[in-house]
Parts: structure tokens; sequence; C-alpha cells
């Protein structure tokens, strides 16, 4: 799947309506085609382009440009390794040499049964609690190499769906209420119109 869904391009049309230009949409857009799809494959870019009268190069551009959109396959977890300087000096480097072990897999790729793609990240701002690293932009501080094989082992068997949910997953709360482009705060919205639809937030 990779164009988005009719549910999606509902999403898609109610988050472009909060934008006073259709083009300021683009990462919440890219947000959605990533959380249906786990990545951003070319339909969904060009899908994003359509629905943002922009052209598939203005999208792509955007889309390799952040370090959180990606336009390659990921798995469906995504295990962030920091090496950076506290990490370095509590044992961040010999983390992530025992997550390709346990992995099977270099830093940079991804599991063979498309579970885990492991990646070394810079400061991912959890420097007091050194080592750590993210699942999916969940974090886990003071690992130890038995931690991150239990964790492993946990994510595998499906045991924390709910703390990790699939890569592309931002928030699994939906924003209900707001005010489209051009409504004054505090202006009246009419039942049924365009602030009382569910707006289905960019992720
Ligand atoms: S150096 Fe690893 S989180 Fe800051």
């Amino acid at each position: 799947m990779s164009r988005l869904t009719p549910e999606n391009v509902e999403r898609a049309r109610a988050t472009i309506a909060l934008y006073p230009k259709a083009r300021s949409a683009l990462i919440p857009l890219l947000h959605i085609a990533q959380e249906q799809n786990g990545w951003l494959p070319e339909d969904a870019m060009i899908h994003v382009a359509e629905l943002l009268d922009l052209t598939p190069a203005e999208v792509y551009g955007t889309a390799s440009f952040y370090d959180m959109l990606f336009t390659e396959p990921v798995g469906r977890h995504l295990v962030s390794v920091c090496t950076n300087i506290a990490c370095l000096l509590d044992g961040g480097q010999e983390l992530l040499e025992h997550a390709e072990q346990t992995l099977g897999t270099k830093a940079g790729a991804t599991t063979a049964d498309g579970e885990f793609t492991l990646e070394e990240v810079e400061c991912i701002a959890l420097c007091g609690e050194a080592p750590c690293l993210a699942v999916n932009w969940r974090y886990f501080g003071k690992v130890t190499p038995g931690d991150f094989d239990r964790l492993v082992t946990d994510l595998r068997a499906g045991r924390m769906a709910e703390e990790v949910p699939p890569h592309g997953t931002l928030n699994r709360v939906r924003r209900t209420v707001g005010l489209p482009a051009g409504v004054p705060a505090g202006g009246r919205v009419a039942p049924g119109g365009p602030g009382n639809a569910g707006q289905g937030g960019a992720a």
C-alpha cells in the first residue's frame, strides 16, 4: 500500500484546511503517509504532491531532508543507538556492537524479516541516562547488553506494542478539534462547519 487510503485522504484534507496555504501542510501530510506505510514510497510522495498541488520533486526534496522521514524502507522497529560523547564514554559503542550482534545486522541495515532497522545516531538528548537508545522515537536509558536482548525479545513477541507502536506512528491521540485557517480565535463556527470536522492531526 502506498497511495493514501480514503481515510487518510480525509485526514490529509482536514489537515490542509488548518493552514493558510496548502503547501504548509507538507510535513504533516508526509507523517500521515509514513504512518500508513512505515516509510515514504514514491507513490505516497506523488499522492501528497497531488493533494498539495506541488511537484513530486518538491515533496521528495523535503522528505529526503529531514531525519524523521524515510524514503527507503524501514523495519517495523527503528532502533537508534546513540554513540555521541556521553554515551560513548559510558559504553555506547559497545552497546551498538552488541546490538549488531544480537540483531545479526550492521548499523544502517534492516534484518531479513523486516522487524528491525538498526542505526547509529548522534545525541538524542538523554545524556544523563547514558548509554541510551530509542526505538521508534521511544527512549530507553542506561541500557545494558542484557536489557537490549530483553527489549528485542519483548518487541518481537509484541509485548511492548502499547509502549512502542510500529515505526511511523508519532502519536496515537488524534486531534478532534481545531480551527481551520481564516477562522478568528474565538470565532463561531457553524455546526457541521469546517472547525467541527475531525481534524485527524498530523499523527
Ligand atoms: S550523548 Fe547520548 S544521549 Fe546525549
